[in-house]
């Protein structure tokens, strides 16, 4: 059974299909876009290793002729010599204006190829098939593209929404537990922001999901991208809402640049670090219960996942170092940090007043603990 998520966006409005073996009907599910029958598709090698030939195969049951461009895996990619690649390969192609593109890929891929297709011609449609958790229920969702220059990540990019997202849950199966992990760190965010039984639900059903749970696993993308798509239909553009989605992030970056983007530490695993870092920072404020920070870290740790600053390896800056690490996000608004906190779990909110000395504390409270 095949569910549908819309992303209310007026004329840029479209649905996100998730469910099993979505991949091997791709033709059916991408043929009412086509105004000819042939898409070009960028991917990564490992993913077009597993998974191109089925793309193929079920796009030319629909009589859909695909080229492909299969790129190195990995964050390295997300930057200006890939991108050049392949906006010229789109060229060479001869993508035309009403053409669509299509993303088999992690969020490296999503983010690039959606980049590509906002510039390529001043634009042509895409459509997101996300392959890894972190891709199904965050990165393909939303119409966030871009890429990383030597000044940072994610500097240089344009909002672009896809045409339509499929997320085939089967697909999940070829992806390592970590990467595997590291996307259920996205999931739990969703939970902790805004949906207090998806939680609950969550802590009930994440072992059997990880373990691959068919039916937990749909659900949890479902409900996942049902809340993004909420959420970037009040706030497409990150005007307010929007940075609901942020929740643990201004921690997360302090620590992937302190580990420089290097696979010490992958972005869902520092989300949810962070998620639970501004959980803590909560509780100090007395905005949340004590209970809630445990609540969270006993879950992650049931999880397998990466809990705390001790399971980063190698050294970390200290606090007043990770304090200025955050200071160069670019969600700084006029020098001022905002911050995502809860007054429960669900119950995130945005806010620029947070003393300086609480993170310094929380943050020293945990560099402690390694
Ligand atoms: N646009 C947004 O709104 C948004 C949101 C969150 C993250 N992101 C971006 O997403 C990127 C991270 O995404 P990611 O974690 O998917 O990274 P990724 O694309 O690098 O994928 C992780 C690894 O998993 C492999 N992989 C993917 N699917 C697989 C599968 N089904 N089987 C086996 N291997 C598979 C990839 O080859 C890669 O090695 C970052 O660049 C981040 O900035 C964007």
């Amino acid at each position: 059974m095949i569910e549908t998520v819309r992303v209310e966006l007026a004329e840029r409005a479209y649905d996100i299909q998730v469910g099993e073996g979505l991949l091997p009907r791709a033709g059916a599910l991408i043929a009412p876009y086509l105004h000819r029958s042939r898409v070009a598709v960028l991917t990564d090698e490992t993913v077009a290793g597993l998974h191109l030939d089925t793309l193929r195969e079920g796009l030319s049951a629909q009589g859909i002729a695909m080229s492909a461009l299969a790129l190195p895996p990995g964050e390295a990619t997300k930057g200006w010599p890939q991108f050049e690649r392949a906006v010229e390969w789109l060229l060479d192609e001869k993508v035309e204006r009403r053409d669509v593109v299509v993303a088999l890929g992690g969020g490296v891929i999503g983010d690039l190829a959606g980049f590509a297709a906002a510039v390529l011609r001043r634009g042509v449609r895409f459509v997101q098939i996300p392959t890894s958790l972190l891709a199904q229920v965050d990165s393909s969702v939303g119409g966030k593209t871009g890429i990383n220059t030597r000044h940072g990540k994610n500097l240089v990019g344009a909002f672009h929404q896809p045409a339509l997202v499929l997320c085939d849950t089967g697909i999940l199966s070829t992806l390592p537990e970590r990467d595997f992990l590291a996307g259920y760190g996205e999931v739990v965010k969703y939970g902790l922001l805004g949906d207090a039984a998806f939680f609950d639900w969550l802590e009930a059903e994440g072992p059997a999901l990880a373990r691959g749970d068919r039916q937990a696993r749909i659900r949890a993308v479902r409900r996942s991208c049902e809340m993004k798509a909420e959420i970037v239909a009040r706030d497409e553009t990150e005007q307010g809402d929007r940075a609901l989605l942020n929740l643990g992030h201004t921690f997360c970056h302090a620590l992937e640049a302190a580990t420089r983007y290097s696979d010490r530490l992958l972005h869902g695993e520092g989300v949810a670090i962070g998620c639970l870092l501004a959980f803590e920072l909560s509780a100090k404020l007395g905005l949340c219960p004590q209970e809630d920070p445990s609540r969270v870290a006993a879950h992650l740790r049931a999880m397998g996942m990466k809990t705390t600053l001790a399971d980063i390896p190698g050294d970390l800056p200290d606090a007043e170092a990770l304090l200025a690490l955050m200071g160069q996000d670019k969600k700084v608004v006029d020098g001022q940090l905002r911050f995502i906190l809860a007054r429960g779990i669900g119950q995130a909110f945005v806010t620029s007043e947070v003393p300086a000395e609480a993170v310094l504390s929380v943050l020293n409270a945990a560099l402690a603990r390694r």
